[in-house]
């Protein structure tokens, strides 16, 4: 017998399918979402780069979608010298207090970034010329940068990015100025500010193999000081279809055998054309409409290529779970990333777990589903 269906009636149906896939749509933010850091809790944490807007606690798709993914976050910008010590003898601890609070609130764990880099750091601080005086900003920045958040937060990246390609040490205000122990003074000022913190060393392209034999050189001579170093970065800035995964394990050998802890504190696979790899900000490219290719979406043989990236290095981190103990992706969503405008300005860049939506990308499926094959392959004889 057929029902024939009123315009009521269909009406109420379309009502409540709009519903249900309204509905739909906002667990897919928190609730039915799988969540990283639940999936990979036996393994290593799953952390996120947040800016400022992200932790203002709005009721967004973002607000829920954050605590419900993370464990553990790093300010994209607001802990770095040129925010948080702006003049010689001023500081503006404002957004870095409130990101502490919002890491309480949702049970996130927060890893300061960065206490010494060449990047970013205070105008004043890059005109000072006399070496005393210098070694007085170094020493009263970490002091009162570490000390104030000191059993607040879990962790501290002391010394960001002091090495050049070769493995040799970067030129930089820290080199010039204090030598360089400028790496060895850094760690131990942090560890007497900040007894209790974790500290790392972080730099990208450090798995490759000349950088990595300079960061390596780097760490033993801090630990040779007798100075404490808990563990190392590899920053992990990676190109869709040119992950080097063997570098990536070789490193992760490497670095744990100096009884480190090892983490991926950044990590993004972009897919817009560049010639060269890296992270250096200063690097730049001139803009050009061929340089951004995807204004009107991701193809789907890009996507794809992405989503199997991901699933390789997170089957790779798995497989050292041991020694890894964190994973932190730069950001949360693709809108939000800085890869949006470096080396090119306004590019429309594609390289994280969410889309601009908040939507899960393939690739966020992949990595739950690695977790999954990583079971399988256990329970497996041979
Ligand atoms: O805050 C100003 C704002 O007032 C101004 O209107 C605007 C105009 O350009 O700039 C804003 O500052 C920008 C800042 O991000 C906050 O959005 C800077 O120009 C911009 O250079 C800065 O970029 C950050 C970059 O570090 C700077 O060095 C990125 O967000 C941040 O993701 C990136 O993070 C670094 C890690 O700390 C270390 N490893 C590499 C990684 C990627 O470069």
């Amino acid at each position: 017998m057929i029902h024939k269906i009123t315009p009521v009636i269909s009406a109420g149906i379309a009502c409540l399918l709009l519903a249900a896939c309204a509905g739909g749509k906002k667990n897919s933010a928190s609730g039915s979402l799988p969540s990283l850091s639940k999936t990979f809790e036996n393994d290593f944490s799953i952390g996120a780069a947040l800016n400022e807007e992200q932790i203002k606690d709005k009721k967004s798709k973002a607000a829920a979608l954050i605590p419900h993914q993370f464990n553990v976050a790093t300010p994209e910008n607001i802990m770095k010298a040129e925010n948080i010590h702006p003049q010689w003898d001023t500081y503006d601890f404002a957004p870095a207090d409130k990101l502490i609070e919002y890491g309480k609130k949702h049970n996130i764990k927060i890893n300061g970034h960065t206490l010494i880099w060449h990047s970013q750091m205070p105008p004043f601080a890059r005109r000072i010329q006399n070496i005393d005086s210098f070694k007085t900003f170094f020493t009263n920045h970490i002091n009162t940068v570490a000390g104030r958040y000191s059993g607040k937060i879990f962790s501290w990246d002391v010394v960001n990015e002091a090495l050049n390609e070769d493995g040799t040490m970067r030129k930089s205000p820290f080199l010039s100025m204090l030598g360089e122990d400028f790496v060895t003074e850094a760690f131990r000022l942090a560890a007497a500010a900040s007894p209790n913190t974790e500290l790392y060393y972080n730099d990208y392209n450090n798995e490759q193999p000349a950088k990595r034999a300079g960061c390596i050189a780097l760490i033993k001579k801090i630990q040779a000081a007798g100075v404490r170093i808990d563990g190392v970065g590899i920053q992990g800035h990676w190109h869709v279809g040119r992950v080097p995964l063997k570098d990536i394990e070789e490193s992760i050998l490497q670095y744990a055998a100096l009884g480190l802890k090892v983490m991926i504190t950044e990590l993004d696979i972009e897919v817009l054309p560049r010639n060269f790899q890296g992270a250096d900000v200063s690097q730049r490219m001139k803009e050009d409409a061929s340089l951004n290719p995807y204004v009107n979406g991701l193809p789907d043989s890009v996507q794809q290529q992405q989503a199997r990236d991901y699933e390789a290095l997170f089957s790779l981190f798995l497989k050292h779970r041991d020694k890894i103990t964190r994973v932190t992706l730069w950001g949360v969503d693709d809108g939000q990333s800085w890869l949006n405008g470096w080396p090119v300005r306004g590019r429309t860049n594609y390289p994280l777990l969410f889309d601009r939506q908040l939507n899960p990308k393939p690739a966020f499926y992949k990595v739950i589903e690695a977790r999954k094959e990583f079971d399988n392959n256990k329970k497996r004889p041979f």
